[in-house]
């Protein structure tokens, strides 16, 4: 950033002495909002556009201004732009930069326009791609999970309440779980997406314009579903932004979520996964540790995603109608949020297949929990005890267990008829692991051929035929 003989300010007609030094500093976002200029170029080239289609700019006008946006834009790529902290923000730079180059037609492309319009439409512009890269960033994951759990369908898994066990699952099961939510992620950001996608330009300021504009055209011209109908609301409100975050912060409670359980299913302790040495780093004192970096990161991570939506919203909370400079800090949190939520997702892809599943771990730990307790008790339902009685018979056989250190299947038929006569030979395939997946066989359930059936929904759901 070089201002070494500072540019004229596109605002200075009324004032008579020069900005404070500090201040100008201070108020400039050209630092952070520089990130929007292929947008806020879009943007005024549709502007443009529009303009001369309404007879307010001449065609030569125009092209003057298209090319001269056009010039500017592979300036900024080929990094041969400077920036200028005087000139505010990226809206008043790439204008200057403008009129630099063409001339007066330059000066002409603000008509019927404010930057309050202006930085709206870019900034709904910007989120509106980053949605969509984060909704394909998702499907990865998610493709990622499919192929994962295809693998793992028949794999048995203590299934956890109150991280206590509880029932024997498949870790195929438990997989497709976080795809079903990383479902609704997509959904909810494509919901967003469609309330991100309206036009404020038009606005103006915050009245609207005097300029016979059409805003349809303006519209058509960004893919825009329609101009905001109101203008006031349309430079004011950032609600987008928070509906933006709020999305992201659930997408990254997930996530969150999901690191949690590989954290502590590759501890020493479970033992049930290890991840890849590539996901993984040691210590520099301790030499056997080899710890899971990548998931508590991503932990760590979804603290400030859902610091910026409290932000964001705190933001808005007090502001009047209309625009406010308050709304210049809605870039950094949303430039934030929208990076790390790539980030996480793309490694959080990238670490799925290197899940190694050490399986032995994982059906010893569902053969010690007494995890067939209820299928003990669904049986003795089938033969006609009622539920509660049944209840109450299998938690005295559980007790006899732990007392014995014994799971149930370990029992002998006599000592397992000692709590209840309804229970004969055929007890033994209701007590084994595979018996207690198989039986959750409908929609929804852990039965292999339910989770390959839901696997193969699925797929039809990501790749419609
Ligand atoms: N840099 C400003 C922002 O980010 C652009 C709009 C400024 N408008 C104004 N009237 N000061 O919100």
């Amino acid at each position: 950033m070089s201002d070494s003989h500072a540019p004229a300010k596109l605002w200075s007609g009324r004032f008579n002495e020069p900005t404070d030094a500090f201040v100008e500093a201070f108020t400039a976002s050209v630092e952070f909002d520089q990130r929007l200029y292929r947008y806020d170029i879009q943007g005024s080239i549709a502007h443009a556009t529009m303009l001369a289609g309404q007879g307010i700019l001449s065609d030569a006008e125009r092209d003057a201004i298209v090319q001269g946006l056009e010039q500017i834009r592979k300036r900024i790529e080929s990094g041969d732009f400077t920036w200028s902290v005087a000139l505010e923000d990226v809206h008043m730079n790439i204008e200057s930069a403008l009129t630099e180059a063409i001339g007066n037609a330059g000066k002409k492309l603000h008509t019927g326009r404010s930057r309050n319009d202006q930085v709206a439409t870019d900034i709904r512009l910007w989120l509106r791609d980053e949605i969509e890269a984060i909704r394909s960033a998702i499907l990865r994951l998610q493709s990622a999970l499919l192929e994962k759990a295809e693998l793992e369908a028949e794999t048995v898994l203590p299934g956890f309440t109150h991280l206590q066990t509880a029932q024997p699952v498949t870790f195929g099961h438990h997989l497709m779980a976080w795809f079903e939510m990383l479902e609704r992620d997509r959904e909810r950001l494509a919901d967003c997406n469609s309330r991100v996608n309206v036009m404020p330009l038009g606005a103006a300021a915050l009245a609207g314009t005097t300029y016979p504009i059409d805003r349809h055209r303006t519209a058509q011209l960004l893919g825009f579903s329609r101009p905001a109908e109101n203008s006031l609301d349309a430079v004011s409100d950032r609600d987008f932004a928070i509906e933006f975050s709020a999305s992201a912060s659930i997408l990254m409670m997930h996530l969150s979520r999901f690191s949690e359980e590989l954290i502590i299913w590759s501890s020493a302790q479970f033992g049930f996964i290890e991840l890849s040495d590539s996901f993984c780093t040691g210590s520099s004192i301790m030499p056997q540790k080899k710890n899971p970096d990548v998931p508590e990161l991503i932990r760590g991570k979804t603290g400030r995603i859902f610091g910026h939506l409290i932000g964001l919203l705190t933001l808005m909370k007090s502001q009047p109608l209309a625009y406010n400079k308050d709304n210049q800090e809605d870039k950094e949190p949303l430039f934030d949020t929208v990076d790390n939520l790539k980030g996480s997702l793309k490694v959080f892809a990238d670490m799925v297949p290197a899940i190694n599943c050490r399986k032995e771990a994982m059906r010893q730990a569902a053969q010690q929990g007494f995890a067939t307790a209820t299928d003990l008790a669904d049986y003795l339902v089938g033969k006609g005890t009622p539920f509660r009685d049944a209840h109450e018979v299998v938690g005295k056989a559980v007790a006899f267990g732990i007392a014995e250190g014994r799971d149930l299947s370990e029992m002998s038929l006599q000592e397992l008829q000692t709590f209840s006569q309804e229970i004969n030979a055929d007890v033994f395939e209701t007590l084994t692991l595979e018996g207690s997946l198989a039986a959750r066989d409908h929609i929804g359930g852990t039965a292999p051929n339910q989770v390959r059936a839901a696997i193969a929904r699925a797929r039809e759901r990501l790749e419609p035929a």
